[in-house]
């Protein structure tokens, strides 16, 4: 008897009980869905860039940041072919700062160029791709085909930076095929020349 009657009143408890739990359970659910962590890109870094690449840019910058730029030889020859940046296009830019003096002055070799010093800790990459699934973007944003992809130019392996800036700001090169040193591909592509260019702001403030 004394059994039957302890039972009773546990009853409503345990339906409360399952229902702050199931409450606890949604709210949680719906916070990860918030902050879910950004998608990463499938982007990835060609371990040979820099014997099969084509180095075509080299640019200066007033903070005295010096920037390689290459791409690879497949797509160098479709823009030749038939003037514009194919498929499969893929383009790297590794980033240096430039040696200094005593006096913090930057040295310059006779051409009056930045001499590459230490690398920054990444290396940048964007790939054109028409076959870029959604899932392979860290952002909703898209410019064009282009996807970007960030290394650690150490150890190539992923550098956790905010991948949505790049679609941002590339986003404004949407005229020249979303690539800021299309001018310079174009001067190489006509000369076999790799191009050089002193730009007299600092960052990557388009110049
Ligand atoms: C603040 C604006 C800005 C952001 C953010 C930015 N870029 Fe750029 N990017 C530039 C500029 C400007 C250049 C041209 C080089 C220069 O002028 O120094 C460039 C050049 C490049 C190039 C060489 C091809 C080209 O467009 O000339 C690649 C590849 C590249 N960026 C990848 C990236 C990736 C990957 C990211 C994100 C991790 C990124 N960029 C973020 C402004 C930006």
């Amino acid at each position: 008897m004394t059994g039957v009657i302890n039972r009773i009143p546990t009853k409503p408890m345990k339906i409360k009980t399952l229902f702050l739990f199931l409450l606890f359970l949604l709210i949680g659910c719906t916070e990860k869905m918030a902050v879910q962590p950004p998608l990463t890109s499938e982007v990835s870094l060609p371990a040979d860039y820099r014997q099969r690449f084509i180095h075509y840019a080299t640019i200066d910058r007033a903070d005295g940041i010096t920037r390689d730029i290459y791409i690879n030889p497949e797509a160098a020859a479709a823009l030749r072919q038939d003037g514009r940046l194919p498929e499969n296009a893929v383009i790297v830019i590794e980033a240096y700062q430039a040696r200094k003096d005593e006096n913090n002055r930057f040295h310059v070799d006779t051409n009056d160029h930045l001499i590459p010093d230490h690398p920054l800790e990444m290396v940048h990459v964007m790939e054109k791709r028409a076959s870029w699934q959604s899932a392979d973007f860290p952002t909703a944003n898209r410019t064009g085909e282009w996807n970007f992809g960030s290394f650690h130019f150490e150890t190539r392996e992923r550098y956790d930076e905010d991948l949505g800036a790049c679609f941002n700001c590339h986003n404004a090169t949407n005229p020249t095929d979303f690539v800021y040193t299309n001018r310079l591909l174009q001067q190489y592509i006509m000369t076999g020349k790799p191009q050089y260019f002193r730009c007299n702001l600092s960052g990557r403030i388009a110049c």
